[in-house]
């Protein structure tokens, strides 16, 4: 990995030193409510492809560096019918086949984050679905082989967070 950390801060306007410490928010006052909503949580995975190639240590030390907390963790190989229900969106698609056999083909990594925007800073982090237009710095730059194997995936809306966490959580 030859990219540093310091350029994927940068595409989140965070430094290292800013980003927040995982899991211990500040004790709420009286009046303050519990202030977690899935609306700051999204849905990761580490798919098959970098997990094979033994890259989730790597991305999983990104995810930290970044500000992200990791609420939920586990490894787990997806049958064939979680995969379909899991990517229905795409069912019509040309890829779609193909992109069944390629997340049912290993052990994925799923986690659900929590961040403050944590679905469109998840999505600035992993980068373009073509690792070929993906920015300098973000995951799929680093990690992905092509547009198939592009090694992660992130909720793209709080509705398919809500619903990809459920999914597994
Ligand atoms: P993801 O859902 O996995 O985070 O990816 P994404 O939003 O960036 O892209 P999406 O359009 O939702 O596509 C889902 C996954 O299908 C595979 N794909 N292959 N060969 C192709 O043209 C093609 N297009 C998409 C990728 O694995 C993509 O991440
Ligand atoms: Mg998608």
């Amino acid at each position: 990995m030859k990219k540093s950390i310091y350029t994927l801060t940068s595409l989140l306007s965070l430094s290292i030193a800013a980003a927040p410490s995982c899991c211990t928010p500040s004790a709420p006052s009286m009046q303050e409510k519990a202030p977690i909503s899935t609306v700051d949580r999204t849905f990761a995975m580490i798919k098959p492809d970098a997990v094979k190639k033994g890259s989730s240590g790597a991305i999983i030390d990104l995810i930290e560096k970044n500000g992200f907390c990791i609420i939920n963790m586990k490894k787990l190989t997806f049958s064939t019918k979680q995969a379909e229900t899991f990517y229905a969106e795409h069912k019509e698609r040309p890829f779609f086949a193909e992109l069944v056999r390629f997340i049912t083909s290993g052990p994925a990594i799923v986690l659900e984050l929590e961040k403050e925007n944590a679905i469109t800073d998840w999505r600035t982090l992993i980068g373009s679905t073509d690792p070929a237009q993906a920015n300098v710095g973000t995951i799929r730059k680093m990690f992905a082989e092509s547009k198939s194997y592009n090694a992660v995936h992130g909720s793209d809306s709080p509705a398919a967070a809500k619903r990809e966490i459920g999914f597994f959580f």
